[in-house]
């Protein structure tokens, strides 16, 4: 008997930064998958345009319709986004804005979790309550818990990028395993 298909995440980073600690987060989640699973990244948020409806209309610049094709082709999402001023970025805004119209708007149902990094006290707990909102408008289902907030981010990485607190390698393994446990979950 084959091994089941594996469930696939596709991981977005809300940063553009190259030594984002979000970025360094979604990479570390790579490392912390349970069995069964896969995680893609994608990766060209700044390649998306401000989203205008005229240009919609004309059809979907390539790198939206990427997404959109990608979302749709994930059975699960992980979003890891910075706070801005108490809210997500706007090229995270943007990118969901693009993904969120018709046809087959390609949150609809789709499994979520959310993280973030910050160097702040707060762990990005303000733009993920946000978020959630957001995704909630969607109709996409975003898991409540564990909630992974990776606060004083500065003493988590190493200079190298890895996630070395032994604390929040265990929170992100078992936001994963809690993904994955839902999505197999809601596709029985
Ligand atoms: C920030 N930052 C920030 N941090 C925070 O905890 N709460 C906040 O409201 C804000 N607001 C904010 C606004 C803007 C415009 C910037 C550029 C930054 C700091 C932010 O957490 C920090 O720059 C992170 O390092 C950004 O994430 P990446 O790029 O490291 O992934």
């Amino acid at each position: 008997m084959s091994a089941p298909a594996p469930i696939t995440i596709l991981g977005l980073c809300g940063s553009l930064r190259a030594r984002s600690y979000n970025r360094m987060a979604l990479q570390a989640a790579g490392e912390l998958l349970p069995a069964g699973a896969k995680l893609e990244t994608f990766d060209r948020l700044r390649d998306i345009p401000p989203y205008d409806g005229d240009e919609q209309l004309k059809g979907y610049p390539p790198a939206a319709q990427l997404l959109r094709e990608r979302i749709a082709a994930a059975d699960a999402l992980l979003i890891v986004t910075p706070e801005y001023n108490y809210s997500i970025p706007g090229v995270l805004k943007n990118a969901v804005d693009w993904a969120s119209r018709q046809p087959a708007p390609p949150f609809d149902g789709k499994p979520v979790a959310i993280m973030g990094a910050s160097p702040g006290q707060f762990g990005t707990a303000r733009a993920q309550s946000h978020l959630r909102q957001i995704i909630m408008c969607l109709n996409g289902l975003v898991l409540n818990k564990p909630e992974v907030m990776i606060n004083q981010a500065a003493t988590k990485f190493n200079a190298d990028g890895q996630l070395t607190d032994e604390a929040s390698r265990t929170f992100v393994a078992d936001l994963l395993t809690a993904l994955v446990t839902w999505t197999k979950r809601l596709q029985a």
